[in-house]
């Protein structure tokens, strides 16, 4: 059954794409730069964000429905466009939907390990993703090469969906939470979470040119472009189409599109 509906798929259908919220534009962005002709289902969970305090199976639900609704619209491919989510719930939905593709997302520990001088590096994520049996087993691998800081930041989602990008709250909040790991000596920063590219440039400010910031958003977009290919299933269509959906309020999202898509379109309200 699952195979059949894989079969029919074409080439032109959307990919699919989710977050807890806003935070998810980060990789459709990068998926939108590396596959330009593809076209984009978005759902915002912004009635249910921050996953981050969620317990696994609120997450493990949401994400089963969310992708549900998505495979309904005749999305080819699913991204889990949020680390929290991938680290609770990409096993569940990889079972129920065995043959489709389902590319999930972890905390860039790898590069910035390789990249490392000090030998040092900081995880900044949600207090989900950095107490998931996933992440342990990603710490696991890498922690002969190097110390691995993590630290959880509570209330940044909530000021990034809020669309306070700059605000002093939010810097002070951040501060807060990147000055120990500077402190540990750690000159790597991997964004764990995807709300955070959107704070980027603050995040900049406040560590310095001699810090890197790392986010994995483009190795989402170059593995989703690699498993489409592979399945002749990259899209050929002269203009893509998008539709963006939430399950939270609709003149929020709308507004706040401009800034984290570049754009201002249309969104529908989504009640699953
Ligand atoms: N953007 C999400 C992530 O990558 C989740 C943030 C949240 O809802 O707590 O982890």
């Amino acid at each position: 059954m699952q195979r059949l509906r894989r079969l029919a798929v074409h080439c032109n259908a959307p990919v699919g794409v989710f977050d807890s919220g806003l935070g998810g534009l980060s990789v459709l962005a990068e998926i939108r730069r590396l596959l330009p002709q593809e076209s984009l289902l978005y759902v915002a969970d912004s009635a249910y964000v921050p996953y981050g305090e969620k317990t696994q199976e609120q997450i493990i639900e949401r994400s089963l429905l969310l992708s549900g609704f998505l495979l309904d619209q005749g999305a080819k491919a699913l991204v889990v466009a949020c680390n929290t989510a991938t680290a609770a719930a990409i096993q569940p939905l990889r079972e129920r939907w065995p043959s489709l593709n389902v590319i999930g997302m972890e905390p860039a520990v790898k590069p910035a390990a390789a990249q490392s001088r000090s030998g040092k590096i900081g995880v900044l994520a949600t207090t989900g993703t950095l107490r998931s049996a996933k992440f342990a087993a990603l710490l696991e691998r890498y922690c002969d090469q190097v110390k691995i800081f993590t630290q959880p930041c509570p209330g940044l989602v909530e000021r990034i969906e809020a669309g306070e990008l700059s605000s002093a709250a939010t810097r002070e909040l951040l501060i807060g939470y990147v000055q120990p790991l500077l402190n540990a000596g750690c000159d790597s920063l991997i964004l764990g979470c995807t709300h955070y590219p959107f704070i980027r440039p603050l995040l900049r400010e406040i560590v310095g040119q001699d810090i890197a910031i790392i986010d994995t958003g483009a190795a989402v977009a170059r593995r989703l472009q690699s498993l489409l290919s592979a399945d002749e299933l990259l899209a050929d269509a002269p203009e893509p189409t998008d539709c963006f959906y939430t399950t939270g309020s609709q003149d929020a999202m709308q507004q706040a599109l401009p800034v984290l898509w570049g754009s201002a379109i249309p969104v529908r309200e989504l009640y699953v």
